[in-house]
């Protein structure tokens, strides 16, 4: 079976749809599940080979006193964040929902409660959109790591993945976002998956020359996607399903200059999706050259935290956010609701522009001077935000800005220019 195309992008979101996230850049991942009571990571049971049996009884643990899931969006407001995405569904297979194909919920764990109900009315009031992650692939079932051998177990595990989708599409209001992990085919479609030498594999020796041959148990993303449409018509999703996507998910890096494809960087503030303790965090220079990098090559920043098997978002990392909204404050209006370039990322930085104005973003200095490339628009003014003086060169027609070396910011140096016309 090769992907359709042509029904591929019908079910894709028109601009208009998506111009919301465009604008919105800046986003909260929360990694959170039973693996946060282990805190080794959201991989710990996979890793750890920890017994199912075992595992499960984690459930009898979960009892986040502390989750107060307004809280986790005022710090995301505060961070400048306008968007949640939270793992309702991990590989784990543990759900924060109160699913009715599932006895492994939080609904039926020692906290009774509906987590991803209370996340959802929480960001909905704090007026940012509404993201789910969901993982299809469920390390419960030998279906996933054998498909051949247990495809009944398999068929099982793609049956829940559509049960629980419909679930999280149907029983609470508007979702904004859905951001699926572990649904590409070769999880599932190609024999299984293995991690060998520090690397994926497929199990299946012939892949992927033999890519799509019959036989084999498939997510079929784009009839999932099909349904998710027909529940939620302007739901953002992400490429993880088999199916295109609406946007793709360059993960911990910063993805390629693209102005045609939507894409989003996922990344952590701490050393992993899920909690661990002590781990290190970035500085908020590297958070803000991270942010910056991603918004000038067109793209949004999923930045996660995990928080505690409690429910809290560590302290530090609070109050790390928070920095990241002030220096946004400040100048978010040069990030927020533009668009990056028009001229790709430089070796110093990038740029953003909207209407007839193109902010130069300038993180670092290899060289002495920043070349503007010549444009149809006329340039009317340039001035500095974050310095007292900008020395313009004008050589052979091309146009050089210079900032003297004391007036250059460690953070980034915005340098506006004012153009004649829209760009
Ligand atoms: C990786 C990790 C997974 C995490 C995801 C987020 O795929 O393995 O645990 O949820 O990144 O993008």
């Amino acid at each position: 079976m090769k992907l359709d195309e042509t029904k591929s992008s019908k079910l894709a979101l028109p601009p208009s749809s998506m111009q919301w996230w465009r604008d919105a850049k800046f986003g909260m991942f929360l990694h959170w599940g039973l693996y946060s009571i282990l805190g080794r990571g959201e991989w710990a049971m996979w890793n750890e080979r920890i017994p199912m049996r075992e595992y499960r009884k984690l459930a009898n643990q979960f009892n986040p006193q502390k989750f107060d899931p307004r809280a986790w969006a005022e710090t995301a407001r505060a961070a400048g964040m306008k968007y949640m995405v939270l793992t309702a569904k991990h590989h784990d297979g543990f759900c924060l929902f109160d699913s009715q194909v599932s006895d492994f919920t939080s609904a039926k764990s020692a906290a009774r409660r509906d987590l991803v109900g209370e996340y959802v009315q929480a960001c909905r009031e704090a007026g940012l959109g509404v993201g789910l992650y969901y993982s299809p692939l469920d390390w419960r079932y030998p279906g996933f790591f054998f498909p051949d051998l247990y495809r009944e177990s398999a068929e099982e595990m793609k049956q829940q993945t559509y049960d629980q989708v419909r679930e999280l599409l149907s029983n609470y209001g508007k979702i904004d976002v859905f951001w699926f992990d572990g649904g590409e085919d070769d999880w599932l479609g190609f024999g299984g998956i293995e991690f060998v030498d520090g690397q994926w594999r497929s199990r299946d020796t012939r892949w992927p020359q033999q890519k799509h041959y019959p036989g084999k148990p498939f997510w079929e993303g784009d009839k999932l996607v099909a349904m998710m449409r027909s529940l939620q018509p302007d739901v953002v999703i992400n490429n993880r399903s088999g199916w295109t996507g609406d946007f793709i998910t360059p993960e911990r890096k910063v993805g390629e200059f693209n102005t045609q494809r939507a894409w989003e960087t996922c990344d952590c503030l701490a050393d992993s999706w899920g909690y661990i303790p002590n781990s290190r965090m970035r500085s908020l220079r590297n958070i803000l050259h991270l942010l910056i990098q991603v918004i000038t090559g067109d793209g949004n920043l999923l930045l996660n935290v995990g928080p505690t098997a409690d429910g809290e978002i560590e302290p530090r990392q609070v109050d790390r956010l928070a920095q990241v909204g002030r220096w946004l404050q400040e100048y978010g209006h040069t990030l927020y609701g533009t668009r990056g370039g028009p001229f790709e990322t430089q070796p110093w930085g990038g740029f953003t522009h909207k209407g007839n104005r193109i902010y130069a973003h300038i993180i670092d200095w290899p060289e002495d001077t920043i070349t503007i490339p010549a444009m149809p628009q006329r340039v009317l003014r340039v001035r500095s935000l974050t310095s007292n003086e900008v020395i313009l060169e004008k050589p052979n027609g091309e146009l050089k800005l210079r900032v003297p070396d004391a007036d250059r910011q460690a953070i980034d140096t915005i340098i506006e220019l004012e153009l004649d016309a829209e760009l």
